[in-house]
């Protein structure tokens, strides 16, 4: 703990190929068939359907969920299309696996639009009872820098509690987390001193991840 108080614990080069990938072991396909890029379907005479227009610039309407399907604009009918295949896609999921990196101290884009958008399915809202409840879910968190408790920057992880929220409490997963920091020792010359103790949070992280992984293939529908 006295070396982790006295290490530039959040000093981070971006990393190549660095993503957000939340993968759930489902049966149906993620394939959207109307997601936010579909064509805008149109009217024998080359017009929206007056129902569907769009609304003038400026006007204010409701967000899409509240409002009756026929008042939706084919935007907001194909945005809802795709948050139903994504909730669709963990609803169906036996076990769930999250891993995700810290972006500039909270979740990266990818993942908050990807809960944004399965949220407005009424099946994942806040207070619906999610097909998700019970369900075996494994979160593993990636950092570059180290923010662990007595560290100049604990406290700075902005996403790991907000990930849990959302996983557990919201979608009332049956949730277990894994965090590995330092993941750029090596990377980072100012890391260097570290090595050892990155290595030890490797070997935990990596004892951790084959404990949750071998408890989400034992689940029934997966074994
Ligand atoms: C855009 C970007 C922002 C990052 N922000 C942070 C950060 O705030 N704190 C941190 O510890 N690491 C940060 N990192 C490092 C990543 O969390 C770390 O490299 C992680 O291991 C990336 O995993 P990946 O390579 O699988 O995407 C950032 C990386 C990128 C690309």
């Amino acid at each position: 703990m006295h070396e982790e108080r006295s290490c530039p614990c959040s000093v981070w080069t971006p990393a190549s190929g660095s993503r957000a990938r939340p993968a759930a072991r489902s049966r149906t396909s993620s394939s959207a068939s109307g997601g936010p890029g579909t064509p805008t379907p149109r009217s024998p005479a080359g017009t929206s359907a007056p129902s569907r227009s769009r609304p003038p610039p400026g006007a204010r309407r409701s967000p899409a969920p509240y409002l009756p399907a026929a008042e939706r604009t084919p935007e907001q009918a194909g945005a809802l299309a795709l948050a139903a295949t994504l909730a669709d896609e963990i609803a169906d999921a036996e076990a769930l696996l999250f891993a995700v990196p810290l972006y500039n101290f909270g979740v990266s884009q990818h993942i908050k639009t990807y809960v944004d958008l399965v949220i407005t399915d009424p099946r994942f809202g806040p207070r619906a009872e999610p097909p998700t409840a019970g369900k075996p879910a494994v979160l593993v968190t990636v950092r570059g820098g180290n923010y662990s408790a007595g560290t100049p920057r604990e406290g700075w992880d902005h996403a790991t509690g907000w990930l849990r929220r959302i996983l557990a409490d919201v979608w009332g997963m049956d949730l277990r987390v894994v965090e590995r920091d330092f993941t750029l020792v090596g990377v980072n010359p100012a890391l260097d001193s570290f090595t050892d103790l990155a290595a030890e949070l490797k070997a935990t992280a990596e004892r951790e991840a084959t404990e949750h992984g071998r408890l989400l293939s034992s689940t029934p529908a997966a074994a």
